[in-house]
């Protein structure tokens, strides 16, 4: 496993676990897929991972609860992340639901607390109020943000007037915003960007085409999912395919591979089983060649999926005939 080059308390690993498929119906893995997490989590745990992602909206606390329970006793040296969904993010709101958050994981701390999303009415100058709060108890460690622009992550740093040590974005090869500025200011200042759906939400493993796309609520209504889009990946997971076969590994693990390339971005792939794991922690420790690298770039630039509003009648269509 490979770490972030950052001094922070406890080593962040460079693949991650996110857990939002842990106790989630719309991920659609059934009830069998609760105790296959525990599996999940502890081959994770043997693999060298220390970061492990949930929020208290996954399941409505059953992530969290699923997380902490396969933790067991190594959640003392896990770095346990996890998020407050922000309906009313005043500070008084934020240390009362960090309490429920620590309890239902059974932590006596949390590692990288987030705030899950920006929110639109209330200012992070009285978020940051309880978080600072929060880590002056020692309740919290690090402090983070989730689907952040620059700028406003840069504001929330001067409301806490300390380091907000993360901003977990969406970011894939398909997904590359990111890189514009969010990437550059980390490295910059010392700070991580986490990646989530970092194999857009499997996608990139060239798993499905358009006789066989994924089932479950979330990837429905995911456009990438759409057979239009799907079909119009053939290209990219090609190219996928050929470097993995260099390197003797997945496409997804070539996916991941590109993101890791840049020292402070993490990634945080979901798993729907142990293998996917193994897979995804071996990830860290492939190095891409320049040429493979550029290769991958311009296949990635060259995938225009129908996004946005153009793709909701299709998500609607798509969805009525499955
Ligand atoms: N902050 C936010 O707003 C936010 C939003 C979304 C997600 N997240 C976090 O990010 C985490 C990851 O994102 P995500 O779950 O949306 O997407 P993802 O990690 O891109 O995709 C996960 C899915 O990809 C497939 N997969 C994983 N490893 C694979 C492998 N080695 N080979 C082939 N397929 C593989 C699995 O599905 P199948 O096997 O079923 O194909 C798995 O459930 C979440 O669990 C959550 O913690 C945060």
């Amino acid at each position: 496993m490979r770490f972030v080059p950052l001094d922070t308390p406890k080593p962040i690993s460079k693949i991650g676990l996110g857990t939002w498929q842990f106790g989630s119906r719309e991920w659609g893995y059934g009830p069998d897929y609760e105790r296959r997490a525990t599996g999940i989590v502890r081959r994770a745990l043997d693999l060298g991972v220390t970061l492990f992602d949930t929020a208290e909206i996954y399941g409505f606390g059953r992530s969290e609860r699923i997380l902490g329970a396969a933790l067991g006793a190594e959640r003392a040296t896990a770095v346990v992340a996890t998020k407050i969904f922000p309906v009313l993010p005043v500070a008084p709101v934020v240390q009362q639901r960090a309490v429920a958050s620590a309890a239902r994981l059974g932590v006596a701390g949390i590692d990288l607390y987030q705030v899950h999303q920006p929110n639109p009415v209330v200012a992070d100058t009285t978020t940051m109020r309880g978080m600072r709060a929060l880590q002056d108890v020692g309740l919290v460690g690090e402090v983070g943000v989730s689907n952040y622009s620059l700028r406003r992550w840069r504001f929330a740093e001067a409301a806490l007037g300390r380091r907000v040590l993360s901003n977990q974005v969406r970011y894939s090869m398909v997904d590359r915003g990111p890189e514009e500025d969010l990437i550059p200011y980390a490295e910059q200042a010392g700070r991580i960007v986490i990646a989530y759906s970092p194999l857009a939400q499997g996608f990139l493993s060239g798993r499905y085409d358009p006789s066989n796309p994924p089932g479950g609520a979330v990837r429905r209504a995911n456009p990438y999912f759409l057979p239009e889009n799907l079909a119009r990946g053939t290209e990219l997971i090609a190219t996928l395919r050929e470097v993995a076969a260099a390197h003797d590994a997945t496409p997804s693990q070539i996916a991941l591979a590109y993101l890791l390339r840049h020292p402070n971005v993490v990634a945080i792939p979901g798993a729907s089983g142990v293998e996917q794991v193994e897979r995804n922690a071996a990830a860290a420790e492939i190095d891409l060649a320049d040429d493979e690298y550029a290769a991958l770039r311009t296949a990635a630039h060259a995938f225009r999926p129908v996004t946005g509003l153009a793709a909701v009648p299709k998500l609607i269509r798509a969805r009525t005939r499955r």
